[in-house]
């Protein structure tokens, strides 16, 4: 999709992406708001009309890259004569607002998560000069009704949002001020969008949302009745033709009901692969973080899931000193971790972000104790990763292809847990389900040899 603009009436359109899927999935909207106003994109900023930066603002790091990036555009604009317009979204344009201009004058548009709908407008009003260049109301309800309802695919997987924003408040956490409060997506519409993307090809989608497993969106017309839970989406998802696997992502412990767990059992598109951000192993610092669960909780919930799908791997984030972390509460993370054993994990350390209740926490620790003990967890995850990894050689394993591998002959595709997988094959396999077995593992992939090619079932 990306090139010269090759008509003289196309505007060139480049996109910055920070931040989670969440915030790939939006990048992707704004594309498609963009496109009948004839922006197309293209692949370096230099070459760009219009330049939006979709922010991240989970982390301080996150939204200092902002900063810079915002500079390096500044020069490209009056080096295009101020040709280019600079549009910041997301989460550090819902926390910041004005101040992003008045740091940044090169900046001419400010819209946060919840207007991306209302972009044609500010362009218009911007080229006119007139008019508010700030769009950071919460309106989502708006926001899903007023994206277009069809999109284009970009491959065999595509993100769907479900559901958006969050109510849980952790004391470290920023999204609830940046994405608002939650609200759910009418099954209706994840259907219409579903189809349209299994039309085009798609074989996996994953259901995205801050919360995705507090899903309680509006039940389709003709059934009527209450709200849908996300184990009744997954299995009405499952039926679509052409939809061969379904995951969600990020999940939280509260909401991870026994309709879903057992929808891990009895449907097989709903692929075996749970990503349950925990945070912390110790019950005081998941108190202090308003987590609202015990480790304890944790554990039992995992067990639950693995009882009704044996070989699902578990994937976590963790949050390495939080305010009053001491040596045992840092132990009890460490423990939980052999306790469960992961797949796959992300581990950061506790970044103090303005306006929540943990930055005005006492007992802050160093860098240096942080960066200790995120060593010590990071070793210990990366042993799990490489273990796990190395648990499928010898295994047969249904790979959804993705495309081209960095050696000629080479392909790429997706375990069902998740895993990049490298094995020698044709092109004509990009987007088919095969069988690959594994010969060798390392920390971040799967090598492979093709076995068989198995029919889309349509
Ligand atoms: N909704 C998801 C998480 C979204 S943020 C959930 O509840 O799990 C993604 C991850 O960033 C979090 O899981 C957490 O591990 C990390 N994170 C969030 N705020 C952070 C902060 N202030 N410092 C460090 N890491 C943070
Ligand atoms: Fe942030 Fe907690 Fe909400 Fe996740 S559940 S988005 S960590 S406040
Ligand atoms: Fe970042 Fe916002 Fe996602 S803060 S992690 S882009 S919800």
């Amino acid at each position: 999709m990306t090139g010269t603009p090759e008509e003289k009436s196309l505007k060139g359109l480049f996109i910055r992406t920070y931040g989670c899927q969440m915030n790939v999935y939006d990048s992707e909207r704004i594309r498609d708001v963009l496109r009948p106003l004839g922006y197309a994109p293209v692949e370096a900023p230099e070459a760009a009309d219009l330049v939006v930066v979709n922010t991240c603002h989970i982390r301080e790091k996150a939204t200092e890259k902002v900063y810079s990036e915002l500079g390096q555009l500044k020069r490209m604009k009056e080096a295009s004569g101020g040709r280019m317009t600079i549009a910041v979204a997301g989460c550090v344009a819902q926390a910041e607002g004005e101040e992003l201009i008045r740091r940044q004058p090169a900046v001419d548009l400010v819209l946060g998560p919840q207007a991306y709908h209302k972009l044609p407008e500010m362009i218009a009003r911007a080229s006119r000069a007139i008019g508010d260049r700030l769009e950071t109301e919460f309106d989502t309800i708006e926001k899903f009704d007023a994206l277009p309802k069809t999109r284009e695919a970009d491959g065999p997987t595509a993100f769907v949002s479900v559901q958006e924003g969050c109510d849980k408040f952790c004391t470290f956490c920023v999204v609830p001020y940046t994405r608002g409060a939650e609200i759910s997506r009418r099954v209706d519409d994840i259907v219409f969008e579903t189809r349209s993307l299994a039309s085009q090809g798609v074989r996996e989608i994953t259901l995205l949302g801050q919360n995705v497993n507090a899903f309680h969106g509006p039940a389709p017309v003709i059934e009527g009745g209450d709200d849908w839970t996300l184990g009744q989406l997954c299995r009405h998802l499952s039926k679509i033709g052409g939809i061969e696997r379904i995951r969600y992502t990020t999940s939280h412990p509260r909401d991870m009901d026994d309709d879903l767990i057992s929808a891990h059992g009895d449907t097989p598109a709903l692929m075996p692969f749970l990503h349950l951000p925990v945070q912390s192993g110790s019950d005081r610092i998941l108190k202090a973080m308003n987590r609202g669960h015990t480790a304890d909780h944790y554990r039992d919930i995992i067990a639950r899931v693995r009882q009704a799908r044996p070989d699902i791997a578990i994937a976590s984030d963790f949050i390495i000193g939080f305010p009053g972390e001491s040596d045992a509460d840092f132990e009890a993370t460490m423990q939980l971790v052999r306790d469960i054993g992961y797949a796959i994990a992300y581990s950061f350390k506790y970044s103090s972000r303005p306006g929540t209740p943990a930055a005005e926490m006492h007992g802050h620790l160093s860098e240096v104790v942080k960066d200790e003990r995120l060593q010590a967890l990071q070793g210990l995850l990366r042993e799990q990763q490489t273990e796990f990894n190395a648990s499928q050689i010898g295994k047969s394993l249904p790979v959804l292809v993705t495309g081209k591998g960095r050696n000629p002959g080479q392909m790429h595709g997706r375990s069902p847990y998740l895993q990049a997988v490298h094995f020698e094959g044709p092109e004509s396999l990009n987007g088919k389900i095969v069988d690959v077995k594994v010969v060798g593992a390392s920390l971040n992939s799967l090598t492979g040899e093709l076995m068989r090619v198995r029919e889309a079932v349509l």
